[in-house]
């Protein structure tokens, strides 16, 4: 199965890449089976997430789910950002090959661990459930099949 238009889009002309000085929240993640790393930068303000940008070392689809990832939070409210699976960066990219579905949920995680990350930083209170199995997990483990 090929890519999608979609995700050749995201790959070559990717959105939101860099990083962004004096975040306020920074979350990297890793897939220890393929060694691709994720790092992704919030900026927020008044609880809107205003500003994101990321980095990834990784495979095509990584880098196209982190761009999606980004562009579908990008302007939204924190809380709302938390809600992003990668099931839905995977549909807005019109589908992954199913052995590349593991690198969506590297974006999702990145994604997580940055808005922990900034929680931490700003001492605001969260349940820890929400962020159960984050880094822990293998996220090959963790892929959600149709
Ligand atoms: Fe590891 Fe894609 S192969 S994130």
């Amino acid at each position: 199965m090929g890519y999608s238009e979609k995700v050749m889009d995201h790959f070559i002309n990717p959105r939101n890449v860099g990083e962004i000085e004096n975040a306020d929240g920074i979350g990297e993640v890793g897939n220890a089976r393929c060694g691709d790393i994720m790092k992704v930068y919030l900026k927020v303000d008044d609880g809107v997430l205003t500003d994101v940008k990321f980095k990834t070392f990784g495979c095509a689809s990584a880098i196209a789910t982190s761009s999606m990832a980004t562009e579908l939070i990008k302007g939204k409210p924190v809380a709302q950002v938390l809600e992003l699976t990668n099931r839905a960066v995977v549909e807005a990219l019109d589908g992954l090959p199913p052995v590349k579905l593991h690198c969506s949920v590297l974006a999702e995680e990145a994604v997580k661990a940055a808005v922990k990350d900034y929680y931490d930083r700003s001492g605001i209170a969260y349940d820890p459930a929400l962020f159960a199995g984050l880094g822990e997990e293998d996220p090959h483990g963790a892929i959600e099949e149709e």
